[in-house]
């Protein structure tokens, strides 16, 4: 089945990027059925209409308050009908009820090992900790922010002297085969949301499943300690 993705972004775009190409080759199953931005000169929405694909923006000062700006960009995200909506570098908190009805069609890709370093500055946050492996996650997006069951994540190494910069490039690297790979398992019905939980080669994913060197996804054979 041809997996139809709406995608929520707020900046440059990259990983809407590396999921077009994706698509593009055949990798990836899917089609990006509409790009939605909260910020008018996001990269994401010029992307997206590079690929042709319909991208919006809605003001946040058009609504004062979060639950109707959900709302409009919810209902427009609704118009589409995406079988999964992608929050790929989307810097909006959403409320509680534009989440909860969409809890395990709503995925989100964070720059962390989850629950590491939930929330912002998430490779400074590394940095200070001293972690040696930091790396990002896919989720589900659940009320709790960066908080949802963990899908799928690419470790990747700290490295002496890194600067958040440094180490945030290494990260987005992975992030977009995370990004593919993880939407590809979700195409293919390896991975599916199932009565309120992750399901993977229909057993319940108790660990997320990790990134190899292939950019495939496997289960942990190495789980780090919690
Ligand atoms: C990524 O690092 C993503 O993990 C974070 O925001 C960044 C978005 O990058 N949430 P891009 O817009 O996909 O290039």
């Amino acid at each position: 089945m041809t997996l139809r993705l709406a995608v929520l972004a707020s900046g440059r775009g990259s990983n809407l990027r590396a999921v077009l190409r994706a698509i593009d080759t055949g990798t990836l199953d899917a089609r990006v059925v509409g790009v939605f931005s909260d910020k008018p000169r996001a990269g994401a929405l010029d992307v997206a209409r590079a690929a042709g694909v319909p991208a919006r923006w809605f003001d946040p000062k058009a609504h004062p308050h979060r639950p109707g700006f959900d709302e409009a960009v919810f209902s427009a995200v609704d118009a589409v009908q995406p079988d999964l909506i992608v929050m790929a570098g989307y810097m909006r908190l959403v409320s509680e009820a534009a989440v909860l009805p969409r809890v395990g069609r709503m995925l989100n890709i964070h720059p962390s090992l989850l629950p590491a370093f939930k929330g912002l500055h998430t490779h400074a946050q590394a940095l200070s900790a001293g972690v040696a492996v930091h790396g990002a996650s896919v989720h589900v997006v659940t009320p709790e922010l960066d908080g949802g069951p963990v899908v799928a994540q690419a470790r990747v190494p700290v490295l002496d002297g890194d600067t958040p910069e440094a180490l945030a490039a290494r990260v987005l690297a992975r992030e977009h085969p995370l990004l593919v790979a993880t939407l590809q398992g979700f195409a293919r019905g390896g991975i599916a949301w199932h009565d309120g939980a992750l399901v993977h080669d229909g057993q319940p994913l108790t660990r997320p499943l990790q990134l190899d060197a292939h950019d495939a996804l496997r289960p942990d054979p190495d789980p780090m300690p919690a």
